[in-house]
């Protein structure tokens, strides 16, 4: 979603913006903008240029000696009011002297907006963002701290946001809540940003503010607040991140990058965490006894989008190993049903930004009535990951590209070591829980073999392209699978993509069936075969283009479909081995329909908004 970058040292900062901000464009963006604080403390001490469009177009749009060496840029996603030139952050207040980008939504903009406007405010934009300009340039207050804390105070809602004032030169000052904001530590120098991608390049050590939190940065350090001004003393710690894992390097795309990444991003899930002497996993990270896990008679695992299908996959591991209840839900409606949270019950936060704020609240929710969670969480020391009483990092290592390709198939190793654990407290025997480690050493090397077949897949995904509508159809395991086959395919190829069980074909979507809609089945080689096989032919009888992900040795009964075979492991395993041709079918569908793959329209890598 939306992004922010800030310099302050003794170097120029209008390139050094630009170039994080180009970091950052992966997020989802409709304009981009800078401001900085030119020398001098005349009116025009700051400077600010923003437009709807790339980050290159305002590259090439910025006046002449546009300089200074302090400024904050930002790339807006619009919330409120359409991406156009005046709606692009930073916003001013009246007299150009504040300038403000934020990440998040004020809620209670309209009031304020109401407000400001009795008191004479003239505001130019339709921004939530520019009230809070407003506020802080109204302020009374002696310090920037101050004035920014007074227009905190009197704000409802999510930020992160960085301000720069003319009569404060010396400094950016940055708040937090609900949205992230990370201090980079530099030499004599120092950054500010909403994600490490776009920090990596020039510093490793940065500290990550709390919710609540304020900081003043100057070129010389930084000091964290409360919101009341009284010290929260934060350090600055390094971070374990190789700063070329943020680089396309020789793919085409993030996304193909990342994809390919998986055997190699799986192995790190997976190590260390496998027990086969006694068929068993090791998660230190969850903070539990075998006592607790026994006492545990429910699992409820939220997530949203391709989250919430893997997690739909993992309830099924859950289920299936563990034999204790499991169901997946969308984050992003829990807390608005009144959830029944049960002590019994384990919940599981599913996300590889940490970030996503249904999630997170969701988590908030669940932990304000007393439940426990645990988060299977991507990026380390993210918000949901903090929040969480303990959890699974997934190691995929960065993951930029909006589709989510390698941190969801880490995603569903975790499910598959949670199950494992779960199972063999109960009465996952020995020689399952074997069974199970086992095939999941030899997964990452499976993964590889699908992938390998790329080409495979990409001539088929140039003619599933051609079609304006798909089904994708699953039973049981293989309906999750479909769910997110569907998803990656419409977000990246933006061709209608609607995931069916396969046994719900004749209750109404079997109507749409014709040459024109084609159909990617999941059909594993298990006991639901026969019947999956039989829909085919229903299928095939109306003339329906079928592809079908399977195993070598189904029969398809002399079905006219174009196969897929991916290889065995054990059939718990299927769902994620099963879901990588259908990442392939929408890399490829989205790179022959010409798409900017790693930006769809209209997205955003992690939704920091409800
Ligand atoms: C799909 C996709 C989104 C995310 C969802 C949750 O490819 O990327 O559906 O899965 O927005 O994001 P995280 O996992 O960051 O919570």
């Amino acid at each position: 979603m939306c992004g922010i970058v800030g310099y302050i040292g003794a170097q120029q900062a209008p390139p050094i913006l630009l170039e994080g901000l180009g970091r950052l464009e992966h997020r989802g963006y409709d304009s981009a903008g800078l401001v900085v604080r030119a020398d001098g403390r005349g009116p025009r001490a700051l400077r600010v240029a923003k437009r709807a469009g790339r980050v290159r177009d305002l590259a090439a749009a910025l006046p002449k000696r546009f300089a200074g060496t302090a400024g904050i840029g930002h790339t807006r996603w619009a919330t409120h009011g359409p991406a156009n030139d005046v709606n692009a952050h930073p916003h001013t207040d009246a007299d150009q002297r504040v300038a403000v980008v934020h990440n998040g939504i004020i809620d209670n903009a309209a009031a304020l907006r109401e407000r400001l406007a009795a008191d004479g405010v003239e505001l130019v934009s339709d921004t939530d963002t520019e009230v809070v300009a407003h506020l802080v340039g109204r302020s009374q207050a002696d310090t920037l701290e101050g004035k920014v804390s007074e227009a905190l105070s009197v704000i409802d809602g999510t930020w992160g946001l960085a301000v720069l004032h003319a009569d404060f030169p010396d400094r950016i000052v940055v708040a937090r809540n609900g949205s992230p904001l990370i201090v980079g530590v530099g030499d004599k120098e120092m950054y500010v940003a909403s994600d490490l991608a776009a920090l990596v390049r020039h510093t490793t050590t940065v500290a990550m503010l709390d919710d609540g939190e304020l900081a003043t940065v100057t070129a010389g350090g930084f000091t964290t607040l409360r919101h009341d001004l009284t010290a929260t003393a934060k350090a600055a710690t390094p971070v374990d991140v190789d700063p070329d894992s943020y680089e396309a390097g020789v793919h085409a795309s993030y996304m193909h990058k990342e994809m390919l990444e998986q055997p190699a991003a799986a192995e790190r899930m997976l190590r260390g965490r496998l027990d086969e002497r006694f068929g068993a996993t090791h998660l230190g990270g969850l903070n539990m006894e075998p006592r607790e896990f026994r006492a545990i008679r429910r699992v409820k695992i939220l997530g949203c989008g391709s989250a919430y299908y893997v997690g739909q996959m993992g309830a099924g591991l859950i289920e299936d190993l563990a034999r204790v209840p499991a169901d997946a839900e969308a984050a992003s409606e829990f807390r608005y049903r009144n959830p029944i949270i049960e002590p019994d019950t384990l919940y599981v936060a599913v996300s590889q930004s940490g970030e996503t704020i249904d999630t997170l609240l969701a988590v908030q929710e669940i932990r304000r009535k007393g439940g426990r969670v645990i988060g299977l969480v991507n990026v380390v020391g993210s918000a949901i990951a903090r929040e969480c009483d303990g959890g699974i990092y997934l190691h995929a290592g960065p993951e930029v590209a909006v589709a989510s390709t390698k941190a969801l198939t880490n995603m569903f190793l975790g499910f598959a070591l949670l199950a494992v654990q779960l199972g063999r407290v109960r009465d996952l025997s020995i020689a399952d829980g074997t069974r199970l480690v086992t095939a999941m050493a030899a997964l990452p090397g499976l993964v590889g073999q699908v992938l390998a077949k790329e080409e495979q897949y990409a001539a088929v995904a140039r003619t599933l392209a051609e079609a304006p509508s798909l089904f994708f159809i699953g039973r049981v395991r293989g309906f999750p699978v479909a769910r997110e086959g569907a998803q990656k395919f419409k977000e990246i190829s933006y061709r209608h993509a609607e995931a069916y069980q396969t046994s719900e074909l004749k209750h109404g979507p079997l109507a749409l069936i014709d040459p024109a809609l084609p159909t990617v089945a999941v059909v594993p080689a298990d006991d639901l075969t026969e019947r999956n096989v039989g829909a085919l032919h229903e299928i095939a009888a109306r003339r329906g283009p079928l592809v079908v992900v399977t195993h070598e040795d189904v029969d398809l009964g002399g079905v006219e479909a174009v196969r897929l075979d991916v290889p065995r492991s054990e059939p718990e395993l299927d769902p994620i081995l099963m879901t990588l041709p259908l990442q392939l079918l929408a890399y490829h569908a989205a790179l022959h329909l010409g798409h900017d793959i790693d930006k769809p329209r209209n997205l955003a890598k992690s939704v920091t908004v409800e």
